[in-house]
Parts: structure tokens; sequence; C-alpha cells
């Protein structure tokens, strides 16, 4: 799908949306925000403030009550059939639980969004080495991960959100298992995406990974946006 060339500059623009879980659930109230394309934007918040309903708004999981949700220039919600899911391949989402198919292998699982898209076995297999690698993880490469902790769970789920070079990737909540150590390394791989050109949106409690940051961060309560940092563009 060819990219809408005046909006080549935004990957996200939502326009005051609103979730609402009936009967009486204000889940996310009256939201605009835009995210630029190469953007690493964070989004913070106390549980239950609306971050994930968020992300899974930006990647067409959920639908808005009300309002307007663009990526990529294009309103998803008016999307169908092949157009969205040519949008959706595009979109890689590392979930707060993971949803990783448990009864197979690590490879396996980091290796479906690119098998999906009909990259070349090869290539396939050596993007699964690098990002194993990356991770410290390539011990796990034939291990079912059901087997897996759920610190190592966290990571293939990211690793698998990132394998197939998306625009746009969202993480929700990507390092709440995980020590100092390898949450630098989970940096450093969203890093390495942000730094090949793709848009990152980041849902976290996790203070350290934007604190001494100069990325955007944005701050939701219940369900409104309390306040935006501005920071410097990356
Ligand atoms: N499917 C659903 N049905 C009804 N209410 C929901 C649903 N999903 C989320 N909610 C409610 O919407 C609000 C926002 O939830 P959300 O999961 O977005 O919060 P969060 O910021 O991601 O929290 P956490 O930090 O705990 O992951 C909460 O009050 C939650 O109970
Ligand atoms: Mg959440």
């Amino acid at each position: 799908m060819a990219e809408n060339e005046n909006t080549e500059n935004t990957m996200i623009e939502m326009i005051k949306v609103s979730r609402i879980y009936e009967p009486n659930i204000t889940a996310l109230s009256d939201i605009s925000l835009s995210v630029g394309t190469g953007e690493m934007f964070f989004l913070i918040g106390r549980s239950g403030a609306g971050k994930t309903t968020l992300l899974k708004l930006i990647c067409n999981m959920e639908v808005p009550s009300k309002g307007l949700i663009e990526v990529a220039g294009y309103d998803i919600n008016q999307l169908k059939g092949n157009d969205l899911a040519h949008l959706r391949q595009k979109i890689g989402v590392a979930y707060q639980d993971f949803k990783l198919l448990g009864d197979r292998t690590v490879a396996e699982n980091i290796a479906i969004a690119m098998e999906v898209s009909y990259k070349k076995p090869r290539a396939i297999k050596q993007r699964v080495k690098d990002l194993l690698e990356q991770l410290q993880l390539v011990e796990k490469h034939n291990t079912i991960t059901n087997e897996l902790s759920r610190g190592e769970q966290q990571r293939i789920a990211l690793a698998r959100a990132v394998a197939n070079s998306p625009r746009l990737i969202l993480v929700d909540e990507p390092t709440g298992n995980l020590d100092a150590s390898t949450t630098e390394q989970v940096m450093e791989l969203l890093n390495r995406s942000r730094l090949a050109g793709a848009t990152i949106v980041i849902a976290t409690h996790d203070s350290s990974l934007y604190r001494q940051s100069k990325h955007r961060v944005l701050e939701l309560r219940n369900g409104t946006i309390h306040s935006l940092t501005e920071g410097d563009q990356p």
C-alpha cells in the first residue's frame, strides 16, 4: 500500500477518541494526539489508566466509540479486507499478555510475522538467529514457549513484534518481568528498530525506561491525557 504523501511525517493521528466499554466504563475520553514517523513515544499512567486500550485502538484490535484514528495516513476504522491486512502487517505488537503460541517453539513464534508476509526461509532463519543473539536467548531456539520463564516469554513476544521490521511497533509493558540488564537489552533492541526507521510506542510503568530519555512522554489518568512532556524529536 502506498503511503499517503500528505501525512508522511505523521504515523499516528488520533482526534477526540473515546472508548467506552458498555455499560459505563470510560476507558479513554477525548484523546487527541499525534505521533511522528520515526518517533519513540512513551505512554505512562497507573494501572487501569487506559494504556492498553489506546494501543489496541491503534492496531485496530478495538474500535473507538467516538473519534478518528489515522495510521500512516489511513483511517484504520474505514479500511477493510486486504487493505486492512496490509496495514496490519506493517504494525508489530508486543502484547502485555504476550499472546505467544504456547505449544510452538521460540523460533516458530518469532518467524510468524515474516512467514505471513512470505519472506524467504533463509532470511527468516537469519533474522530469528540475530534477534535471539541480541536478547541472549540463543539456547532457547527450539524450546516450546510454554516452558519459558515469564521474562523469557516477554522477550520472545518483543522479538516477534520487531522481526518483520514493521513501520510501527507497539509495545505494552515490555520490561515488567525483567531485571535491569535485560531491560537494557530490550531497550537496545527497540532503539535499533527506531534507528532503522520504525515508529515506536511504549506503554510502561517502568520510569527507568523514559526518565533519562529525550523522547516524548504522555501520561494517561483515568482515560484522559494528563500531561505531555515535549522532548527533542528523534
Ligand atoms: N474488555 C474490557 N471490558 C470492560 N472494561 C475494560 C476492558 N478492557 C479494559 N477495560 C477497562 O478499561 C480501563 C482501562 O484499561 P487498560 O487495560 O487500558 O488499562 P492499562 O492502563 O493498560 O492498565 P495496566 O497498567 O494495568 O495494564 C480499566 O478500567 C479496565 O478495567
Ligand atoms: Mg495495560
